[in-house]
């Protein structure tokens, strides 16, 4: 089995669901409200377990209850938390409303996964087994950073989700081979909005990038080959939260057990696509056999 390592944030979110956001001042009655363990970390932690692979979380949760259910709700997927831990004070939140077309906005408070700003003792040599180390920006950037460098170290894949979006260090950009940003982080890091142009761009800074584009697909270029467009499975949206972050845990899982390139894109698409039919994040992701479904059918 592969194995891969998650760098990063678990989050309860805090999810309402309402026919159309409010705007600035403005007040609004909402239909349901619903608490959804979330986090970019936990989530493609949680999709690349469900995908079939063996992973470990790293990061921490707060000794609240949020942390509890959110370590046992890992735990539930597979998820390894030996190397989660758990400090002082509260879990991280993210106050997500989610509209009639399947829209979201979201507020992070990072809680404990503020105080992920360094690999604890152990963490190394758990990078170092991986196939592959899954990386966003949720948790503080040195982290992000000696997450990386260890995986170089080790010869180890490492995989960058751009978000939230902010301009990157060059000593994390040197260190990441494949970046997998939407549009919009895609168009911040770059400053082109073409898809193409920006991805294209994108490759003065890492070898790899993965383009996700929502109901327009995927976009892959690379240093060494032609850019590569793998369209969306088309469905109804009803809730997008995650749906990124189950594109890169599957896509993390398919390139480890080395799928054809087109063929591990379409596969982490179908896995994205099942997840935005239904609420939530991490229980929105997909297991294998429906995401083998998905992509033959
Ligand atoms: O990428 C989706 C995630 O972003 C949500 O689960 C929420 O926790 C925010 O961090
Ligand atoms: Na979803």
């Amino acid at each position: 089995m592969t194995h891969i390592v998650v760098l990063g944030s678990t989050n309860m979110d805090l999810v309402t669901y309402v026919a159309q956001a409010p705007q600035r001042g403005e007040t609004v009655t909402g239909r349901e409200f619903r608490t959804i363990p979330g986090g970019k970390g936990a989530n493609q932690a949680m999709a690349a377990a469900r995908a079939g692979a063996t992973v470990s979380l790293i990061g921490a949760v707060g000794n609240d209850a949020y942390g509890v259910r959110l370590r046992d709700n890992l735990e539930h997927s597979g998820v390894d938390t030996d190397f989660l831990r758990t400090v002082e004070g509260p879990s991280g939140t993210a106050h997500i409303v989610v509209d009639d077309q399947g829209n979201n906005a979201i507020v992070v408070v990072p809680g404990a996964n503020g105080t992920v700003d360094h690999l604890s003792p152990g963490d190394e040599g758990l990078i170092a087994s991986a196939d592959a180390l899954l990386l966003q920006l949720e948790v503080p950037l040195p982290a992000v950073i000696a997450g990386a460098e260890a995986a170089r170290r080790h010869g180890v894949r490492t995989v960058l989700t751009p978000s939230p979006a902010q301009p990157l260090p060059e000593e994390l950009l040197s260190v990441t081979d494949v970046l997998v940003p939407n549009e919009y982080e895609a168009v911040t890091l770059t400053g082109r909005t073409d898809p193409l142009d920006a991805a294209v761009g994108l490759l003065d800074l890492v070898p790899e990038v993965v383009l996700t584009l929502g109901e327009a697909g995927v976009l892959y270029v690379s240093r060494d080959t032609e850019p590569l467009a793998v369209p969306a499975h088309q469905v109804a949206a009803i809730d997008s939260t995650g749906a990124g972050d189950t594109f890169a845990g599957a896509y993390a899982v398919a390139v480890a057990e080395e799928k054809p390139l087109r063929e591990a894109l379409s596969w982490a698409a179908a896995a994205a696509a099942l997840s935005v039919q239904r609420e939530g994040a991490s229980a929105s992701m997909p297991y294998r056999p429906e995401i083998e479904a998905q992509y033959t059918s």
